[in-house]
């Protein structure tokens, strides 16, 4: 179906069963280890050999000895696979080098080898004996050196092109009486799922068969097949279990690739998973950025000028950190200047992590706020609440948003959260050694969404199943998708079945850009009204006057089953959504408000966030607990970045040091403090016939600066280069 005008009344307006918080119908397996992640899928692929990959040892230059043959004669050893022996592998347009190195070696620990044994423990010895030489060259490792040399990147499809003007910033920013013109910088962020890249590849003939850790299905299928230059039609992908994607698994990675030419060498499956320290520098990773703000209001706070520059870097230019993405549409102010500028670096590949742009974005943008509040000393949220605007500022009154309670969201916040009781002046409230401290920030996340199919079969018990090749990254796809199609055919839960992540379903939008949920769910949708057509026909009733509830199906004063109109064969509907221009016609965003209260240690620097509380509007919620859950972790992923998390580039080397979890830290549960999450209420009937939006990666956008803004109330320090580290706070900590 095309939905190409606001969703009227319909089927899930019922909420019988969606808008209930029910648990993960895929709980029980998470939890009992039954759910089988890649690595784990034992019974599919029996009597799979162990791939160990070995990584490049230097980032840029030429392998010039490659000697495999101490490693061949090691105990157990299959074979091994390495540039000589792989054929011809083309680089995909989803990645920006080549999954297999050699002999030219493009970054710092780029696979150049997989060593195939019967166990793991023997490819590991293996990989050890491998004897490789290499020719180094220097390389771009700084971005900040490497700045001057940043070219504006390409337009892109979903964000559109990397500058945009309106007025005239220049001369608006000049006659501004209140100024802010400040830099910050984000680091290279890891994403440190939980689960590893895995695979396991077996070859039936000239069938490619690879179960994998993916967030992607087709796009696995895709790239796969321009990777191996075989048929799409020849593989097949299944990855109905994930451990974390958080954007690093939207395409595949070394372990598909070499677990299928692992394969394929020794005659028999092959499974790779790559080891926690190889997930940083041989995956990808979200860039650091450089970003200037620069802010003009008039003395009553109202906003005459906003710029957002944005510096990143990656490997062969291949595409930016898009940082500027919410300044283009969270305030109000006639005069307007967003750019992006890409560097080319020889780091590995940066790639999307969730809210790829805006999370690190707002980390820039929502600080150089809380400064212009201080200017005009004028409270934070007021400012906020006065530079609000209900269309797009870009475009014009012409295109509105198609729900818009940022208002709402910063109003309920500051009243829940006690905002009024926060001292204006920073520095003033100490407990014991403690600097108290309050921060409030908004939140912005795009809501894009992408045209999803699915399948419905019903059969003659009037069980439902559910197939569509969407992913469930830990998200709680399996559970909205199935309340779903029991709201649209009015059966309970239990009665259906959701089939997820293989590559021979339809084809849907999967899982990334906080699209997965809204859009996958239209496609489910838009397959049970064609089913509901089916069924309506097969039984010869009119389907308008037909209504759908506890199993059965009614009209004109008869009433059946749905399993007995089914009959013994079922029946079985497909059909997708497709979203024509509705992304054009109205801007569509999901939004939110943090509010922070943290302590700093005002002889240690250490901040320990105290309280947190994050407001969110983003349309209808399918399931109020795995929404909670979503953004609940992304505040978290968001505490992270403000106060933690940071990968550590070598620029002699080219390398992230810190690539493991005892030296990349990522918070825990004691660096969560209490943490309440409010959705509001509302109902989006311009995004999707759900009325929903996105929720996955809302909360990590402006968590992080309300941290920087509660920082700077504690204690006067205005931190400006993330994370806030307490070495980073205490040379500028007021004198004990
Ligand atoms: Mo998200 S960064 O598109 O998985």
């Amino acid at each position: 179906m095309k939905f190409t005008a606001p969703a009227e009344h319909n089927p899930i307006d019922q909420l019988k069963v969606v808008g209930h918080p029910h648990d993960r119908i895929d709980g029980r397996a998470k939890v009992t280890g039954t759910a089988a992640y890649a690595y784990e899928r034992h019974q599919v692929a029996p009597q799979a050999a162990y791939g160990y990959m070995l990584g490049s040892a230097i980032a840029v230059g030429k392998i010039t000895r490659l000697d495999t043959s101490q490693a061949e004669k090691a105990p157990g050893v299959l074979g091994v696979v390495t540039y000589k022996n792989a054929g011809r592998l083309k680089k995909s347009k989803s990645h920006a080098s080549r999954l297999l190195a050699g002999p030219n070696v493009e970054h710092f620990d780029q696979a150049v080898a997989l060593v195939v044994a019967e166990t793991f423990e023997q490819a590991r010895e293996g990989a050890k004996r491998l004897h490789i030489e290499y020719t180094s060259w220097p390389g771009r490792f700084d971005l900040a050196a490497e700045k001057v040399r940043a070219v504006p990147p390409k337009s892109n499809p979903m964000s559109g092109p990397p500058d945009t003007r309106v007025g005239d910033f220049e001369s608006g920013f000049a006659q501004s009486p209140v100024q802010v013109d400040s830099t910050y910088t984000t680091p290279d962020q890891s994403h440190m799922m939980m689960e590893p890249h895995a695979s396991i590849a077996a070859w039936h003939g000239d069938q490619l068969l690879v179960w994998t850790s993916n967030q992607m299905i087709a796009w696995a299928v895709r790239d796969l097949s321009e990777t191996l230059s075989i048929s799409p039609q020849k593989i097949h992908v299944s990855s109905p279990f994930i451990g974390g994607g958080f954007g690093g698994k939207l395409w595949i990675r070394a372990d598909a690739v070499l677990a299928a030419l692992g394969a394929r060498l020794v005659k028999r499956p092959v499974k790779v998973a790559l080891a926690r320290h190889q997930i940083p520098n041989n995956t990808t990773h979200r860039p650091a950025t450089i970003q200037r703000v620069r802010l003009g209001a008039s003395k009553d706070g109202h906003i005459q000028a906003i710029a957002h520059d944005t510096t990143s870097g990656n490997l062969n230019g291949f595409r930016e950190e898009r940082a500027g993405s919410q300044s283009r549409l969270l305030y109000a102010g006639p005069n307007r200047l967003i750019t992006h500028r890409l560097a080319t670096l020889d780091l590995p590949e940066g790639n999307a992590m969730r809210a790829p742009g805006e999370a690190v974005g707002h980390l820039a943008s929502e600080v150089a706020l809380d400064e212009l509040a201080v200017q005009l000393k004028m409270d934070p949220v007021e400012l906020r609440l006065l530079n609000d605007i209900q269309f797009d500022p870009e475009k014009g009154p012409q295109r509105p948003f198609s729900s818009r309670k940022l208002k709402e969201c910063l109003s309920e916040g500051a009243r829940r959260f006690g905002w009024e009781r926060r001292h204006p002046q920073p520095g003033q409230v100490r407990e014991g050694n403690w600097l108290i401290g309050h921060g409030v920030a908004s939140a912005l996340r795009n809501s894009p969404t992408l045209e999803s199919a699915a399948r419905v079969r019903i059969n003659s018990s009037g069980q439902l199943t559910v197939e569509t090749d969407m992913t469930d990254i830990g998200t709680g796809s399996y559970t909205i998708l199935a309340q779903t199609a029991a709201e649209m055919l009015g059966v309970p839960l239990h009665h259906v079945t959701v089939k997820l992540a293989e590559s021979h379903f339809p084809v849907s939008c999967g899982s990334g850009g906080q699209f997965g949920g809204n859009s996958s769910c239209s496609g489910v949708y838009a397959a049970c009204l064609r089913l509901r057509n089916a069924l309506a026909h097969k039984a010869g009733w009119d389907v308008e006057t037909t209504t759908f509830s506890d199993g059965h199906m009614s009209s004109a004063g008869q009433t059946r089953s749905l399993g007995e109109v089914a009959g013994p064969k079922g029946l079985s509907a497909q059909d997708k959504i497709e979203f024509g221009d509705s992304q054009k016609k109205w801007v569509q965003a999901s939004f939110g408000a943090h509010f922070v209260e943290l302590g700093v240690h005002r002889i240690s620097g250490e901040t320990r966030v105290r309280r947190l509380l994050g407001v969110f509007a983003c349309g209808r919620i399918l399931n109020p607990k795995t929404a909670r859950s979503q953004l609940l972790g992304a505040m978290a992923m968001g505490l992270g970045a403000a106060l933690m998390e940071g990968l550590a580039v070598d620029t002699r080397y080219g390398n992230f040091v810190n690539h493991d979890l005892a030296e990349y830290h990522v918070p825990v549960h004691a660096d969560i403090p209490h943490t309440e999450v409010v959705i509001l209420e509302e109902l989006d009937d311009k995004s999707s016939p759900l009325k929903a939006k996105g929720v996955g990666e809302l909360g990590i956008c402006g968590l992080g600066a309300a941290i920087a803004n509660a920082i700077y109330n504690a204690t006067g320090v205005r931190l400006r280069d993330y994370p806030f580290t307490p070495d980073r706070l205490l040379s500028q900590l007021p004198p004990v």
